[in-house]
């Protein structure tokens, strides 16, 4: 059994009618969007209209919706298009929007993907609600809930997932052979028909298995040959096939480096055997020392993607896209945006967040995302000699900047076999935000939830405002209790879960954050790393001085002592302490919000989530503590208020 998440609306024969002109109606995609239109009650009795566009604007997947005299019309150039546009004007309706205006979308983001870290023994690589729905046993899964799923993913406008895990072990090696390769077709032909490309991660190393080749040398002949034989076999098995993700050089995995190459040639070298089928090689920059000497003052992990991935601006094929993840670092709470946006110009690149919530709370937590992923793609790169409009993150990852034809967002889902899918009740908004922020960047983080909200909840207008208010508050409020001011990583190693402040502290990570009695944080500018230095001004010379640089990033750019006076007015130690109190009020805050809410939701959700929130009552107090102690054990400075430290 499974949630029908937002798309719970009863399935049934609503006696709509629908007529179509101009649409091959054979197509397995439009089919499905026909059957979509029949089957929601808020549509029954409409007369739809589906008309072909003809209109070059749109593009492939963009639409048009209108009300004409009581007829809904979808305006659209492809099948495709027309079931996003299906979806869009159910859920419209549904949100009681009457469409007295016509709405015309086009997606912002050429690629708008979900990456799925399964593995083919059914465990999921941080996953936080069940198993996965893939892969079970070290075999592929499809059924009933695969096609639920390739619903909600299309219904926000999601058109590509990866559905195994960038760290391709055992089995997984085979899903690219004669064992899965027809399960493979299968599943890609499911999601197709409904608007979703399906990509694999690939393993950079297969051909050193093979005893003829036993290397993974992208310049090497044998090399070449082996990987060119091999796309021309899946293509075909599968036509129509996407692409691959690939995690190189990372993480103790092989890749280029291994034989003294560079990052370009590795992925020009598979981007090229790809490329007569159309293809894709999507390329990860995630690629750093991870046997780092915490002794070692002058490595910093922060500097690495940049340092590997911006002297090969221009050197890569057309059709590869680098993959970069959203900070330097890893997915923490607070981190800077990577410098590497705005720091390239001939590349295509798209941005990977994670929804998955590995460093926000695990899904335990409650920890809406969108607000976070909204101040990153809102960030302004300065990048130079833009030929398009606009430098922020999100004009540089949607293609518009240097007018790159591919390039996109995606994030690291956060779904499993749990009957809610998302673990958390509540961490469907992030499954769901992602997709429309995907498609509109422009859509605010509220409007999004309210819709979510609405879909997921109904319109009771308590209902709504209590959840938006939890939703809005909560990755503050996570951030408030965690690792202070952007140093980030106070986490339990490995699990990364709960508060453990010297848990990486003298590991091979790369992720310090040297406290001592006097001071903490990192030297990241010219008398440090140099990392400042590789924005673009006037960032570079932002984070450079402590009097400009963000209080949020303080300790991230700079070594500071405890007494030091921030922008809000208190000292480092005073705001560690606060935020400290404050973050595990702001849970409480939170629970009350949804006691609430008891009896107004369904009484299997609102337990759902009250037995997590019972838990993240606990658990944000045991962070406070934690981290206050910490810090007053190594200072000896008081509380000014006076509440108790251990
Ligand atoms: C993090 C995460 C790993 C993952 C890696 C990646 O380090 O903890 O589980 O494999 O990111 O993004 O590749």
């Amino acid at each position: 059994m499974y949630s029908k998440l937002w798309l719970n609306y009863e399935a049934k024969e609503n006696g709509a009618i629908v007529i179509s002109e101009g649409f091959d109606t054979s197509k397995p995609v439009y089919i499905n969007a026909v059957k979509e239109l029949l089957n929601a009650g808020i549509l029954s009795e409409s007369t739809i209209r589906i008309v072909k566009a003809c209109d070059e604007s749109l593009g492939e997947e963009g639409y048009i919706l209108s009300n004409e005299n009581g007829d809904y019309i979808i305006k659209a150039n492809t099948e495709k298009a027309v079931i996003y546009g299906s979806f869009r004007l159910i859920n419209l309706l549904r949100c009681g929007e009457k469409l007295s205006v016509s709405k015309k979308e086009i997606p912002a983001n050429p690629l708008r993907m979900l990456n799925h870290w399964d593995n083919m023994d059914g465990s999921i690589e941080r996953g936080y609600s069940g198993s996965s729905f893939f892969f079970e046993n070290n075999d592929v899964v499809i059924n009933r809930r695969t096609e639920e799923y390739a619903r909600f993913v299309a219904s926000v406008g999601y058109n590509g997932i990866v559905i195994n895990n960038v760290n391709v072990k055992q089995a997984a090696c085979d899903l690219i052979n004669d064992r899965f390769i027809d399960k493979v077709k299968a599943l890609s032909e499911l999601f197709d028909s409904y608007g979703v490309k399906l990509y694999l991660s690939l393993n950079y190393a297969a051909p050193i298995e093979d005893p003829a080749v036993a290397s993974a040398d992208p310049l090497d002949e044998k090399v070449i040959a082996w990987w060119e034989e091999k796309m021309k076999y899946i293509y075909s098995k599968i036509p129509g096939f996407a692409g691959f993700l690939v995690k190189a050089d990372s993480e103790g995995r092989p890749g280029p480096f291994t034989y003294g190459r560079n990052q370009a040639e590795g992925a020009n070298m598979l981007a090229r055997a790809i490329k007569p089928y159309g293809g894709v090689i999507i390329w990860r920059c995630f690629v750093y020392n991870c046997r780092q000497d915490w002794r070692d003052l002058k490595t910093d992990r922060a500097r690495a993607a940049y340092d590997y991935f911006h002297n090969l601006d221009g050197l890569f094929e057309e059709n590869v896209v680098l993959q970069i993840k959203n900070g330097p670092m890893d997915f923490q709470v607070r981190e800077p945006v990577t410098p590497l946006f705005g720091g390239m110009e001939k590349t295509n690149q798209m941005i990977e967040f994670q929804i998955a919530q590995e460093y926000t709370g695990q899904q335990r937590h409650i920890c809406y995302l969108i607000p976070w992923f909204k101040e990153v793609l809102s960030f302004e790169t300065y990048a130079k000699n833009a030929i398009g409009n606009g430098t922020t993150v999100k004009d540089i990852v949607s293609g518009r900047t240097y007018k790159r034809p591919m390039a996109g967002m995606c994030a690291v889902t956060n779904t499993g076999n749990d009957y809610n899918w998302t673990g958390h009740d509540l961490a469907a908004a992030n499954l769901y935000g992602f997709g429309r922020l995907c498609f509109d960047p422009e859509l605010s983080a509220e409007d999004i939830a309210k819709e979510w909200i609405a879909l997921t909840f109904g319109s009771n207008e308590k209902v709504v405002n209590n959840i938006l208010k939890m939703l809005m508050m909560s990755w503050p409020a996570y951030e408030k209790y965690n690792a202070p001011l952007g140093i980030g990583w106070m986490v339990a190693p490995h699990e990364h879960y709960g508060p453990d402040p010297d848990g990486y502290e003298y590991s091979m990570w790369g992720t310090y954050h040297k406290a001592n009695h006097e001071t903490i944080g990192l030297e990241r500018n010219s008398t440090g790393t140099g990392y400042a230095g590789l924005y673009n001004e006037p960032w570079a010379s932002c984070y450079e001085k402590v009097e400009t640089t963000p209080d949020e990033l303080m300790l991230f750019f700079h070594k500071m002592p405890y007494t030091h006076v921030l922008k809000s007015g208190k000292t480092i130690i005073q705001h560690i302490y606060d935020t400290h109190f404050e973050g595990a009020e702001d849970v409480e805050v939170m629970n009350s919000l949804w006691q609430e809410l008891k009896g107004l939701v369904p009484e299997d959700s609102f337990e759902r989530v009250n037995g997590r929130l019972e838990h993240q009552l606990y658990h944000s107090k045991e962070w406070r503590d934690v981290i206050n102690s910490y810090f007053y054990r190594k200072t000896l400075i008081p509380d000014e208020k006076g509440r108790e430290l251990y």
